[in-house]
């Protein structure tokens, strides 16, 4: 079989750990699915990123649009942001290729449009990268519990907050000497506001909902409060006095025909699974009216993890597998109403 050409647009944290993970496991992976994945071409405006990591010069670009004249079958779109991003992912869409990307903001924003976009053009966007980092929680919500009626889910999903929390609470430290760290990791986002104010958390449960609930669900509908004015202290007293963690919690449940999506932070009993899940480990607690109660855990950010996630995208549409999202998204759901965050 001929092989699999994915052109990566971004060459930074996750973007050199899905070269790095192509480059040194690529013969296991063709082993396993009897495809070679190829590199066909790497974006990066610093073009010494891709070089330092072993790519030839002629497969190396600074500008993603002519790179997009490379001929090839996925474009992996891992620059960040909703402006520059949009436009690579629209343009590979209607030039046929598939599309993978970690941008959680990007679909939590614009997904209705892009989807539609890639269904006009029948070509798959995968994001399994988009929410958990190194966890394969798309995958089980989409397809894994495809036969359940998902009841809520309850989510630990943003691992620069975690991390904070955790450092706040076993170290002491200062919130911003936290942050600081965080970004020195690589699990920060570019504007690390998104982290600490709830928005990137936000991003991935309206991501996991709309999967779940059938119904388009908009980050501004959803309730957000973030972690920024809580100090070691807050934390210390809510866990030697009260035995309660304090976690970044994005949850989203179906009560009386009405889904409610927030993120704040949570005070978690001892006892609750959740409360040890530290720091940048995410997870996410999904229960369905047949399974019951799931729990998914793992490193939710950071370059290795988050390519091992981006890599299965690839290996899923190398493999043929070009689900996406679920149909039901393209029609209007009448069923399910969402509540507004003021009526909570
Ligand atoms: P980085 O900033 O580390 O990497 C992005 C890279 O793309 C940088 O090298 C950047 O260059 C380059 N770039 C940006 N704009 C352009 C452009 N117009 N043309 C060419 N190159 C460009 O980000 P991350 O790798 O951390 O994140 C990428 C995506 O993955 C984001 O959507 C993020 O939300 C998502 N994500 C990140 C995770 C993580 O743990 N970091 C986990 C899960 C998802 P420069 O540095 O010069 O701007
Ligand atoms: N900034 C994000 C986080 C990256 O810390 O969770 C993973 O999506």
């Amino acid at each position: 079989m001929d092989s699999f050409r994915v052109g990566i647009v971004g060459c930074g944290t996750v973007g050199g750990g899905v070269v790095e993970l192509l480059l040194e496991n690529g013969e296991t992976i063709e082993s396993r699915i009897g495809r070679k994945i190829e590199i066909a071409f790497v974006v990066d405006r610093d073009t010494e990123k891709p070089k330092k990591l072993g790519i030839p010069a002629e497969k190396i670009f600074a500008d993603a649009f002519k790179a997009l004249d490379v001929e090839c079958d996925a474009v992996v779109e891992l620059v960040g942001g909703t402006t520059f991003a949009k436009e690579i992912v629209k343009t590979a869409i209607k030039r046929k290729r598939h599309v993978v990307t970690a941008n959680k903001a990007l679909l939590a924003d614009y997904g209705e449009e892009i989807f539609k976009l890639a269904k006009e053009n029948g070509v798959s966007v995968k994001f399994e990268a988009s929410v958990g980092g190194g966890i394969p929680v798309i995958k089980a919500v989409r397809e894994g519990l495809v036969g359940n009626r998902i009841k809520a889910i309850y989510g630990i999903i943003n691992g620069t907050a975690n991390f904070i929390l955790t450092e706040m609470s076993q170290r002491g430290i200062s919130f911003e000497e936290a942050l600081r760290e965080a970004q020195e990791k690589g699990y920060a986002e570019a504007d690390p506001s998104l982290d600490v104010d709830g928005y990137d958390a936000a991003h991935k449960i309206a991501i996991l909902s709309s999967l779940a609930f059938c119904r388009w669900i908009r980050t501004e509908e959803v309730f957000v409060d973030g972690i920024r004015d809580l100090t070691p202290l807050d934390v210390e007293i809510a866990k030697e006095e009260f035995g309660y963690a304090v976690k970044l919690l994005a949850i989203s449940k179906v009560s009386g025909g009405e889904v409610e999506v927030r993120v704040h932070p949570t005070m978690i009993p001892e006892e609750n699974i959740l409360s040890s899940v530290n720091d940048v480990f995410n997870a996410c607690l999904v229960e369905g009216d047949f399974v019951g109660r799931t729990l998914y855990y793992g490193k939710g950010a950071g370059r290795r993890p988050t390519a091992s996630a981006v890599v299965s995208d690839i290996v899923d549409l190398a493999l043929g597998n070009t689900f996406s999202v679920p149909e039901c998204l393209f029609k209007e759901n009448r069923e399910i109403k969402l509540k507004k965050p003021n009526e909570f």
